[in-house]
């Protein structure tokens, strides 16, 4: 890691704090205060806005939040703008440990059944993780239900807010969607395995100008930019409680993957309206989770009235 990113690490681990001298810094990282200097001059020609004064030392401005390389650990790449992250990455050679890609605005952002995913600048978190599965996916709704689950771990980690699942891939917090999932495969049909499984996260974190079509929609994982943790911090979660799902072991933890998405899965019980674009969306019951993560329900009206399905893909509509 270059001295400027271990002094950006410094500056934004407590950005309510005063000023953190020279002298300060250069002891925190074993480097002379020269060395602190040509790395404050490099960090504000990047744009970081850090006030300097003499005598003081060094602050960066109170709520700023850059996506990092130096604090995200992994095989990481950030831009600062791209149509689609999950599109860069199926652009990029296979690996074979993880590779992640995030984008400070999307300009093309991806959503499920080919929707529009709204990725303004610097309000939210638009990443992509792809990885080799090392076991046979016999029914890929557990990985999505599974990367569920850690995004929903991370935001109460590191955000302190209790969000809830709408089936199959959306995060919600006081009935607004923050976050949509997008898994994609790269399926090799010589050998029947996965050359690539892409997930790609969108999390909104902070308030901006929501087009209108959205506006009842989309809600935030908070309502002020004035918040103790950065973006990077909920991605660095991310990515760890991936590796511990998808790389640390060698098969997919399928019971404790469907029992936390189930305990957390906020449409249980509710009578919704239900689209498996197959026919006429029709209201049911949800009744449970099924063991792979499908959904179970009771039909309350159509010619499958009465009738207990489980259900693998479709859309929940509230
Ligand atoms: C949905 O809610 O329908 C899924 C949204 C997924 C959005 C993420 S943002 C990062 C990645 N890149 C994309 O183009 N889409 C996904």
């Amino acid at each position: 890691m270059t001295t400027d990113e271990r002094v950006l690490i410094e500056l934004l681990k407590d950005t309510s704090l005063s000023y953190i001298s020279g002298e300060a810094l250069a002891k925190a990282l074993s480097v002379s205060r020269n060395s602190i200097w040509k790395a404050i001059e490099k960090l504000k020609k990047k744009g970081y806005s850090i006030t300097s004064v003499r005598g003081k030392g060094y602050k960066i401005k109170p709520g700023y939040d850059v996506l990092s390389k130096g604090i995200i650990k992994g095989d990481v790449t950030i831009f600062d703008s791209l149509p689609s992250t999950n599109d860069y990455i199926k652009r990029t050679d296979y690996k074979d440990s993880p590779q992640i890609v995030i984008a400070n605005e999307q300009t093309k952002g991806k959503g499920r059944l080919g929707r529009y995913f709204f990725s303004p600048k610097g309000a939210g978190i638009y990443m992509s993780y792809s990885f080799k599965p090392k076991f046979i996916p016999e029914d890929t709704m557990l990985i999505t239900c599974g990367v569920a689950n850690v995004v929903l771990d991370s935001l109460l980690n590191i955000s302190g807010e209790e969000t809830k699942l709408k089936w199959v891939n959306d995060i919600f917090l006081n009935g607004k969607k923050i976050c949509g999932i997008l898994t994609e495969g790269e399926f090799n049909l010589e050998n029947n395995l996965f050359d690539r499984i892409i997930i790609g996260i969108g999390i909104n974190c902070f308030p901006s100008e929501v087009p209108d079509d959205l506006k009842d929609i989309v809600g935030f994982l908070s309502e002020t930019r004035k918040v103790s943790y950065t973006r990077n911090d909920i991605i660095s979660d991310i990515i760890n409680g991936l590796d511990d799902l998808f790389v640390r072991k060698d098969t997919l933890d399928k019971d404790s993957i469907v029992s936390k998405y189930r305990e957390n899965c906020f449409v249980v019980g509710k009578t919704v309206r239900l689209n498996t674009f197959s026919a006429e969306p029709a209201q049911v019951k949800i009744l449970d989770i099924g063991d792979k993560c499908e959904l179970i329900v009771e039909h309350l009206e159509g010619i499958k009235k009465g009738l207990i399905e489980n259900i693998s893909s479709g859309e929940i509509i509230l």
